[in-house]
C-alpha cells in the first residue's frame, strides 16, 4: 500500500520536467494518476514509464490558460477515475528573457503572467467547486526561487507571476482550511530537468552550484519528494506555506 493508494492526482505539466517527477512518484505511491500537457508524444511516453513499472495512469492534453479546455478535462476525468483528490499545478514557465524592466515587451509580460499566475488561477478555480462540495482536497502550486527574493537577472515577469502564485495559494488555503481542503506552495530553485540540462552551459552550472549550501542543483525527483510529502497525510496540519526545495539557496524566515 502506497501512501496515496486510490488518490486521483492531478498533475498539470507532466508531459515532462518536474510534473513528470511527480506524477511517477504518485503512481509509484498507489495514486490514480491524470498526466497532463500539450504534447502528446511526450504524454504518451510518461504514460508508458509508468505502465511499465505497474502504475496507473491517463492522460489529457489542455491548454492552462484556457478555462474551457481545463473544464473540458476535468468532465472527463470524473467521467473516467472521479473527482480530483489531489492538484499539483505545475503546469508554467518562464516565458520572456531577463532583462531591465523598460526593455521587457508586453507580450513576454503578459505571456509569463498568463501562463503561471493566471493558468493557476484557472486550474485551481475550475478544480475547487468539487473539492469543496465533497469537503476534501489538496492542492499543490508551484513557484519558483525567483519569486521568493528579488534578483537582478531574474525575468521579471515571471518572478511577479510565481510571487502572485505564493499569496493566491495562501489566500485560497485560508478559504477553503475550515472545509479540509490544504492548499500548500513549492518554490524550487534552479532544476536540472532535461530542458535546464540542454539549456544552461556547463560553466554556469558550476557558478549556480556554489550559490547552494547542499553544493549541487535540484533534481526533478527532489521536488517530487516534495510534493509527495504535502500530497499525504504527512503533512496533514500544513496548510498556506510555501516550501522552498533551493539546496538552502533561499533562507525567508
Ligand atoms: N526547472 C526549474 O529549474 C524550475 C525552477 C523553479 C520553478 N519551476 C517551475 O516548475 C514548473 C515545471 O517546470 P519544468 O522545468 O519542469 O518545465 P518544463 O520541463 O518546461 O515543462 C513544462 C510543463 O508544463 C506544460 N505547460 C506549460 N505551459 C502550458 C500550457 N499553457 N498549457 C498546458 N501545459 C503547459 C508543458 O507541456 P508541453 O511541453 O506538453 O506543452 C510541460 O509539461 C513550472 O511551473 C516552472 O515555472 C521550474
Amino acid at each position: 500500500m502506497g501512501v496515496l493508494t486510490d488518490r486521483v492526482a492531478l498533475v498539470t505539466g507532466s508531459s515532462r520536467g518536474i510534473g513528470a517527477a511527480i506524477g511517477k512518484l504518485f503512481a509509484e505511491e498507489g495514486a490514480r494518476v491524470v498526466l497532463h500537457g500539450r504534447d502528446a508524444e511526450a504524454l504518451a511516453s510518461v504514460q508508458a514509464d509508468i505502465e511499465r513499472v505497474g502504475g496507473g495512469a491517463i492522460s489529457f492534453r489542455a491548454d492552462v490558460t484556457k478555462f474551457s479546455e481545463i473544464e473540458a478535462m476535468r468532465s472527463k476525468i470524473e467521467e473516467r477515475l472521479g473527482p480530483v483528490d489531489i492538484l499539483v499545478a505545475n503546469a508554467g514557465g518562464s516565458f520572456s528573457p531577463p532583462g531591465p524592466i523598460e526593455e521587457t515587451d508586453e507580450a513576454g509580460w503578459h505571456a509569463s503572467v498568463e501562463g503561471n499566475l493566471t493558468a493557476t488561477f484557472l486550474t485551481i478555480k475550475c478544480v475547487l467547486p468539487r473539492m469543496k462540495q465533497r469537503k476534501a482536497g489538496n492542492i499543490i502550486t508551484i513557484s519558483s526561487s525567483a519569486g521568493r527574493k528579488p534578483h537582478p537577472n531574474a525575468p521579471i515577469p515571471y518572478s511577479a507571476a510565481k510571487a502572485g502564485i505564493q499569496i493566491l495559494t495562501q489566500a485560497v488555503a485560508a478559504q477553503v482550511g475550515p472545509l479540509g481542503i490544504r492548499v500548500n506552495c513549492i518554490a524550487p530553485e534552479t532544476i536540472l530537468t532535461e530542458r535546464n540540462q540542454q539549456r544552461i552551459p556547463e560553466a554556469q552550472i558550476k557558478t549556480l552550484i556554489e550559490m547552494h549550501p547542499i553544493r549541487r542543483l535540484g533534481t526533478p525527483e527532489d521536488v517530487a519528494r516534495a510534493a509527495l510529502f504535502l500530497a499525504s497525510e504527512q503533512s496533514a496540519w500544513i496548510t498556506g506555506m510555501i516550501l522552498d526545495v533551493a539546496g538552502g539557496a533561499v533562507m525567508v524566515s
